[in-house]
Formats: C-alpha cells, sequence, structure tokens
C-alpha cells in the first residue's frame, strides 16, 4: 500500500507555463485562508505551482508533524528570495539561511545566548519587568477615553529587545527608539510578502517601490546595528557577557567541524540583533494585541483572570516567573489567544534537501512545503468550535493543563522557533501584569474590534480603542 502511494502523486492545483497556478490563486482572500479553502476542494494536502515552484500545502496536523519533526532534518531547508536574501546578505542569519553546518552552529549559539539570558538566571524577567512598569504608566495615563493601545505595547516590546541586544533602554518618545520602530516597521511591511519578486528574481531589475522601501529601511538598520557592534567590540571584557551581542561576540570563535567556511563572521552576529527584532516584536505584541482584542469581546474571560490573579497572587506585588505554575487559566488564554490567531497562519516556506515524503506521497528534493498552521489551529475534526474563544479547552477536567498535540504556535523540530521561551516569558509576564494592575473595556458606544485582521508579515488586529482602568492598589501603574 506505501509503494502505490508513493507512486500516486499529491493532488495538484492545474497550471500553465511561466504562471504556473497563480491563475488559480486569485480572489484576494490571504495564503492562509485561500489555501483552507482549496483544502476542501483538493483534500489537506495538495501541491500547486508558485511560477516556476513546485509547493506543496499541508493543512493537516498529522502531515506537519511529519514535515518539521519526524523528517525535520529532510524539510529543514528554507528557499532562496530576493526580499529574505537582501534582509539577511545572503542568508547569515537563523530564519531565512539554508540548512547547512555552519547555519547549524549558527543556530546553536543564538540558542545558548538566549538560554544565558533566559532559563536560569533573573535577568531576562528583570528587562521585561522594567518595561512592563513603563507600559502600565503609559496606559494608565491614556486616560478614560478610548485610545489605541498599539504603539505603547510594540514600544513596550522593542524596549526589550533593544535592552536584551545591545542593552538599551529608551524613555518614551527617544529619537533612536523611534528610529528602529521606523525601521522595522518598513521591514515587515515589505518582506517575504508573497510578492512576484519572490517568485521570478529577474523581476528585481524593474522598478519597485516595496523593494526599494526594504533597501532604505535595512540601509537604517544596518548604520544603527553596525555602530552598535563597533562600541561593543571595543568594551567587550572577559567578564560575563552584558547582553546578546557580548554573547555572540564571545561564541564567534567556532567553526563547523570540518568545514571551510570562515565560520561566524561580524555579518552573521550583526543579522543575528537583526533577527531579533524583525522575528521578535512583532510577533509578541500582536499576539499581546490579538489577546487583548478577545478579552474586549469576552469580558467574562478578562474577570476570571482577574479572579485567578486576586486569588493567587494579591495587589501587593508584581507577578514573576516563579507564579506561573499558580496561574494556569492564564496561560490558556495565552494558548488559546495563539490558536485562534496564530500570528504566523503560514510558516516560513520549508523546502525538501533530499529525496523524502509526505503521507506516504514522495517528495523530490528542492520542493518547497508551505504548512498552513491557521487550517491546524481551526480543524474542527480536532477543536470544538474551532472559531470559538475559548480557553477552556487547554484545561481537562480536573482543571489540569493540557496541550493537544496538534496545538504548534512556535512549529516543532529543527525549525522551530528559537525565541519560544522568550517570548513565553513575555507573553506571561505582560499579560499578568496589566491584568493585575488595570482593566480593559470598549470605549461607550464602540464596536468590539474587528477580528479578521489584515496580513503583513504577521496577521495583525485593525486597530480598535480600549479604555483602562487602574485597580485597587495599581493607581500609579507600579509598586
Ligand atoms: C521561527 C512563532 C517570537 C525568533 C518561528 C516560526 C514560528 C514562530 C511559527 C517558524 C517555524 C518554522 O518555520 O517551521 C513565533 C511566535 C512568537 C515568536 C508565535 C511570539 C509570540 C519570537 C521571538 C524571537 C523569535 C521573540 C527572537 C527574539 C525566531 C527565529 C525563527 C523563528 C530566529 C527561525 C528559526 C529557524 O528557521 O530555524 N517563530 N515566534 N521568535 N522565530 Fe519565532
Amino acid at each position: 500500500q506505501f509503494l502505490l502511494l508513493a507512486a500516486i502523486s499529491i493532488p495538484c492545483l492545474p497550471r500553465l507555463p511561466v504562471l504556473g497556478s497563480l491563475p488559480w490563486l486569485g480572489g484576494g482572500l490571504p495564503p492562509h485562508l485561500l489555501f483552507s479553502q482549496l483544502a476542501h476542494r483538493y483534500g489537506s494536502l495538495f501541491a500547486l505551482h508558485l511560477g516556476p515552484h513546485y509547493t506543496v500545502v499541508v493543512n493537516d496536523h498529522r502531515h506537519a508533524k511529519e514535515v518539521l519533526l519526524q523528517r525535520g532534518r529532510d524539510f529543514a531547508g528554507r528557499p532562496n528570495m530576493v526580499t529574505t536574501d537582501l534582509l539577511t546578505r545572503g542568508g547569515k542569519d537563523i530564519a531565512f539561511a539554508d540548512y547547512s553546518p555552519l547555519w547549524k552552529l549558527h543556530r546553536r549559539l543564538v540558542h545558548n545566548s538566549f538560554t544565558l539570558f533566559g532559563e536560569g538566571t533573573s535577568r531576562l524577567q528583570d528587562i521585561v519587568l522594567s518595561s512592563v512598569d513603563s507600559l502600565c504608566a503609559e496606559l494608565l495615563s491614556g486616560g478614560r477615553l478610548g485610545f489605541d493601545p498599539s504603539p505603547a505595547v510594540t514600544r513596550a516590546v522593542t524596549n526589550v529587545v533593544c535592552t536584551l541586544v545591545f542593552s538599551a533602554t529608551y524613555r518614551h518618545g527617544d529619537a533612536e527608539l523611534q528610529e528602529v520602530i521606523r525601521y522595522n516597521d518598513g521591514i515587515v511591511q515589505t518582506i517575504a510578502r508573497g510578492g512576484l519578486v519572490d517568485i521570478y528574481p529577474w523581476m528585481r531589475f524593474f522598478p519597485n517601490k516595496s523593494l526599494r522601501k526594504l533597501k532604505d529601511s535595512i540601509t537604517v538598520r544596518d548604520r544603527l546595528l553596525t555602530r552598535k557592534l563597533e562600541e561593543h567590540k571595543a568594551s567587550l571584557t572577559d567578564g560575563d557577557p552584558r547582553d546578546l551581542l557580548d554573547a555572540l561576540l564571545k561564541g564567534q570563535t567556532g567553526k563547523s567541524p570540518g568545514s571551510e567556511d570562515e565560520g561566524i563572521t561580524d555579518d552573521h552576529v550583526l543579522m543575528t540583533a537583526a533577527e531579533a527584532f524583525g522575528a521578535g516584536v512583532e510577533t509578541t505584541s500582536t499576539t499581546l494585541l490579538w489577546i487583548l482584542a478577545y478579552l474586549l469581546h469576552h469580558p467574562e474571560v478578562q474577570d476570571r483572570v482577574q479572579k485567578e490573579l486576586d486569588e493567587n497572587i494579591g495587589s501587593e506585588r508584581a507577578v514573576c516567573m516563579s507564579d506561573r505554575g499558580r496561574l494556569p487559566y492564564l496561560d490558556c488564554v495565552i494558548n488559546e489567544g495563539m490558536r485562534i490567531r496564530p500570528v504566523s497562519p503560514v510558516l516560513i516556506p520549508h523546502t525538501a534537501m533530499t529525496h523524502s515524503s509526505i503521507g506516504g506521497h514522495s517528495v523530490s528534493p528542492g520542493t518547497r512545503v508551505l504548512v498552513n498552521m491557521w487550517s491546524i489551529h481551526h480543524d474542527p475534526q480536532h477543536w470544538d468550535k474551532p472559531d470559538l474563544f475559548n480557553p477552556d479547552r487547554f484545561l481537562d477536567n480536573q482543571g489540569q493543563r493540557v496541550t493537544p498535540s496538534c496545538f504548534l504556535p512556535f512549529g516543532a523540530g529543527p525549525r522551530v522557533c528559537v525565541g519560544e521561551s522568550l517570548a513565553r516569558l513575555e507573553l506571561f509576564l505582560f499579560l499578568s501584569s496589566l491584568l493585575q494592575r488595570m482593566s480593559f473595556r470598549l470605549p461607550d458606544g464602540a464596536p468590539p474590534p474587528n477580528l479578521q485582521g489584515r496580513l503583513g508579515v504577521v496577521l495583525q488586529p485593525l486597530p480598535f480603542k480600549v479604555v483602562v482602568t487602574p485597580r485597587a492598589g495599581w493607581e500609579g501603574g507600579a509598586k
């Protein structure tokens, strides 16, 4: 039966020369919804041609686990794309670099550097908590008229990454912080948007407004980060690393075993620092905003989190990471936010590095694979009423936390998110502190937030307004 299946090709959309299946992908739906729709017609595993590129789309968690975990090594490659090549100096980062011994070494170094500041030390927690205090003060000063919480949340998360990467903490309105936010925004608006230039690389030779904007943002980014890198090199000591840049510089000596490559270069260090912003700001701040949007739709969920906080923490002190075990419902709210609105609804494309298979069908090297996390997180066979925001689905009958096997917000396997523990720490501390200290409600007469969202590099909620009121004991925002 296996041999029979291997010989049967994956159901594929029609194609034309040069255009591939593009004429069948119109209609204006964002890719995650379009792929979910096509899965009804072609089955959960189907293929299409993005221009000349044969691409398999995975919509089911069992196939996703094959690609990411069971045969994760086979599918750990990344395709070459014009926009990401520009962004990463030809793949000197983690997320868009193809699989290689040097990439493995680089990823391990980044992972170890994150661990140095995360697990086992309270430094990361201190960094986040100081940003939490400023965010709370800023939101509470927003007054009783409705305001958009998004700029303050983005600033707070950007500040965490700035402190983690190069030990800078900025005050509200600081020119350098604004510059970081501006260039990051320019990048996320233009990168890997499924634009034609990433399908037909020759299109980069024609005038292209989006590519121009991307290049300009990269120039500003590189100027700022190069300055930080040079300052760090000049002041590096033998002592403990002060931040991620120090840790990367200290780890630069490693070379991939038996290889001819030059090891981790300054370009790799710079691209890693840049990626901490690119991958770490928009994802985390957007997840927080989605959860706030859902809390405005479900005030009873906000009440229940606040009850849990009052009973287990009180108002005399700030929440810290060691409280996580005492706040299971809050954890479920975070998980449900990431399930119902995965910020990365279609994962970064993977490529097959060798002959392999998915669902028993054989797959050739070079095949691109898109994992549609949206379909997996909304599959009615695995989630009861998948469109309903229901944090209780992450609790069992005894009130214990459960993690369903089709819940994969950070991916899995060799390409799993390197920032997962940092992201989880931030989501927990930001959300618990906000709800401990203040309540959110809609401005009088305002409609609840639109939950459709808009797809940029991540799936974002449309702007919405909140009214914030301090909870007893937290009128100043911090203790
Ligand atoms: C990759 C989710 C925060 C750094 C990914 C992937 C997902 C993801 C789904 C793709 C996995 C794949 O391609 O198979 C998230 C979510 C976040 C978050 C939901 C926050 C709520 C962060 C943070 C950082 C980070 C804070 C770092 C500061 C990365 C990197 C990769 C990645 C470097 C590429 C890994 C690789 O290709 O080997 N993330 N992420 N992420 N993430 Fe995150």
